[in-house]
């Protein structure tokens, strides 16, 4: 394997745990301080470039970044790559309070008396060291629910049900959804890129 450690570009808990269940064996770090990157209204790529290089640029570690969103068909892919912070968003008008229950919300609302629930989940991860950068992408298809269902995972896990399943995503155990997610389609390549 070419690295043994990265460094994780992320404060994102949910993601941190994830990640480093996926990449094993590669021993994932948190940054001794974290960054404030301001993310534009860019690529997931974009955005994963931009987080990994700061990281590496100040810590000089090899940096991983993921970027990821969730894609609603009916709402013409929104919120994308604005899914952390849609509630914050004019588009579909703002919600009083930010944060994971006030997306979902905003979300729900949006999709009312729609017949269209189809959405996925999207993830880029990407890796930038001194030699450049390599990146992998995953998707995950589902539908959206019409409440919210389940205790597990983070953001818009209990409102998705993945193709096939009877369970929303917060529903699954880490390993079901490792085992099908936009996460684990991503760290799997990356780790075939790498050993490659
Ligand atoms: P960002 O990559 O930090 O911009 O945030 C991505 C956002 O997409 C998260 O804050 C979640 O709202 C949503 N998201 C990404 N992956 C997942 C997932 O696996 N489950 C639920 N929500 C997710």
């Amino acid at each position: 394997m070419r690295y043994r450690e990265l460094m994780i570009a992320t404060s994102s808990e949910g993601k941190i745990i994830e990640l480093s269940a996926l990449l094993s064996p590669i021993r994932l770090i948190r940054p001794p301080k974290v960054l404030n990157i301001e993310e534009g209204p860019c690529s997931y790529l974009e955005n994963a470039y931009l987080k990994a290089r700061s990281y590496f640029e100040e810590f000089k570690i090899p940096a991983l970044a993921e970027d990821s969103g969730l894609e609603v068909s009916a709402l013409g892919g929104m919120p994308g790559v604005f899914s952390s912070r849609f509630s914050e968003l004019e588009f579909g008008g703002k919600e009083s309070e930010t944060g994971t229950a006030a997306n979902i919300r905003k979300l729900l609302r949006l999709m009312e008396g729609k017949e269209d629930r189809s959405a996925l989940f999207r993830c880029v991860l990407l890796i930038y060291d001194s030699e450049g950068g390599l990146w992998a992408q995953g998707v995950c298809r589902g539908e959206i629910t019409t409440i919210p269902r389940g205790a597990r995972g983070f953001g818009y896990d209990p409102i998705f049900k993945p193709l096939g399943e009877d369970r929303t995503m917060a529903e699954l155990t880490a390993e079901e959804k490792n085992a099908i997610s936009h996460r684990g389609i991503a760290a799997r390549r990356l780790l075939e890129l790498l050993s490659g």
